[in-house]
């Protein structure tokens, strides 16, 4: 039998960083010891408390179906977060979901329909292009540059808009360059945005991995202005070490709010119960473990940078924000490593994977070629190991 796939399946491409993490496991299945830079995920256990209070909702039968749009006690727990980071949001302005992901697949999908226009600047997190296209909208790419740290000018926004564009990502920080935008960068593209109805999707799910202060402050949170064009997006995974628990979240006016309750009773229904409870001792519980991994990425951050300054070639501005260095590396495009050419960031990673066992994520898949992205979740002991292991490769270069 032949099987016909919607066309919307058929052009969907898997996500770049899961195909390059697959790679790495798969030399990891041989045996090899491979530096797995490729991750986006904190490497840590997620906390004791909160892996106790799923425990203890197990026990306590909270197995069942729950409200769909989530547990009031976590929606209003979130709403209690924002309120204190300078945002009001009523808990029925706040819908819990399967992670982030699923949270922005909800978004684009009451927001967006066929000729509809999204902008998204460029480097973007892998899923947003696909995400988009599955809402039927199309995708407009704003591309930044490192002069302007990869941030989006109030300049370049001017220049995209038009009158079909119906909403703009922003992801700050960002993944994959860590570019944390100030509150008047913020405001500044704001400003462009004053006498249109375009919605923006503030991806805020790296709002509490900043390393000057303690989070990022909600962009809803600047302006009521902001407050009415904006939906909020993020969630546990990347705050509290709590990736496979799939909790996230989106904020916005009821009226959007509205129409994803609707979406997501008929899609998904609730996410997990026991990962809620888990997710609601996360956001109401001790905040320290916050802090200490924020510490220790801290930490790792200043080791990357100094080891890629040692390394002839390659730059990379230290981020601001998230746990990724974005790295240029189109000095070394062209050349060859252990006889195999590299033309282009795919091959340098699948070259720095086969040969140096460095795993890393080629640019082109965040929409700029030249550079790769490294993440530093991953050890102290990983990271410096797997640097030299780096260094060595890219002085191969012939
Ligand atoms: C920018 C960005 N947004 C959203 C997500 C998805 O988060 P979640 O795991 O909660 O779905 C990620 C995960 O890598 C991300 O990097």
């Amino acid at each position: 039998m032949e099987y016909r796939l919607a066309t919307r399946a058929a052009a969907l491409q898997p996500s770049a960083t899961i195909a390059a993490a697959q790679k790495a496991r798969e030399l990891k299945a041989k045996g090899v010891h491979v530096y797995d830079f490729s991750l986006g995920e904190p490497d840590f256990d997620t906390p004791e408390h909160i892996r106790a209070a799923a425990e203890k909702a197990i026990r306590e039968g909270k197995t069942h179906y729950t409200p769909s749009s989530g547990i009031p006690e976590l929606r209003e727990a979130v709403a209690r977060r924002y309120a204190e980071r300078g945002v009001r949001y009523a808990p029925n302005e706040v819908v819990i979901s399967n992670g982030a992901k699923h949270a922005l697949h909800n978004v684009f999908s009451v927001l967006c329909e066929p000729g509809d226009v999204v902008l998204v600047p460029t480097p973007f997190w892998v899923s947003y292009k696909a995400l988009v296209q599955l809402s039927g909208a199309t995708p407009r790419l704003i591309e930044t540059s490192p002069a302007s740290g990869f941030k989006m000018t109030p300049e370049q926004l001017e220049a995209a808009l038009s009158d079909d564009v119906r909403a703009i990502i922003l992801n700050s920080p960002c993944n994959p360059s860590g570019a944390v935008y100030t509150r008047a960068e913020l405001l500044a593209l704001a400003d462009v945005l004053a006498d249109t109805d375009v919605v923006i999707v503030s991806d805020e799910i790296y709002e509490d991995l900043v390393y000057d202060g303690d989070y990022a402050p909600p962009l809803a949170s600047l302006r009521e202005d902001l407050r009415q064009r904006t939906v909020t997006v993020s969630g546990v995974s990347k705050s509290f070490a709590m990736t496979g628990w799939r909790i996230g979240w989106s904020a916005a006016p009821r009226p959007i709010t509205e129409a994803i309750e609707r979406l997501q009773s008929q899609q998904t229904s609730n996410p997990c119960s026991i990962s809620q409870y888990a997710a609601l001792a996360a956001v109401t519980g001790e905040q320290a473990c916050v802090a200490e991994m924020r510490a220790e990425f801290a930490r790792r951050r200043a080791l990357v940078g100094e080891k890629l300054a040692a390394i002839p070639g390659v730059r990379a501005t230290q981020p601001d924000g998230a746990f990724y260095f974005f790295i240029a590396i189109d000095e070394y495009l062209g050349r060859s490593f252990g006889g195999q050419p590299v033309r282009n960031s795919v091959e340098f990673c699948t070259a720095c994977l086969e040969q140096a066992h460095v795993a890393l994520v080629p640019g082109i898949a965040f929409g700029v070629e030249g550079y790769v992205r490294l993440s530093f979740a991953a050890s102290v002991q990983e990271l410096e190991a797997g640097l030299d292991a780096l260094g060595r490769f890219l002085a191969s270069a012939s």
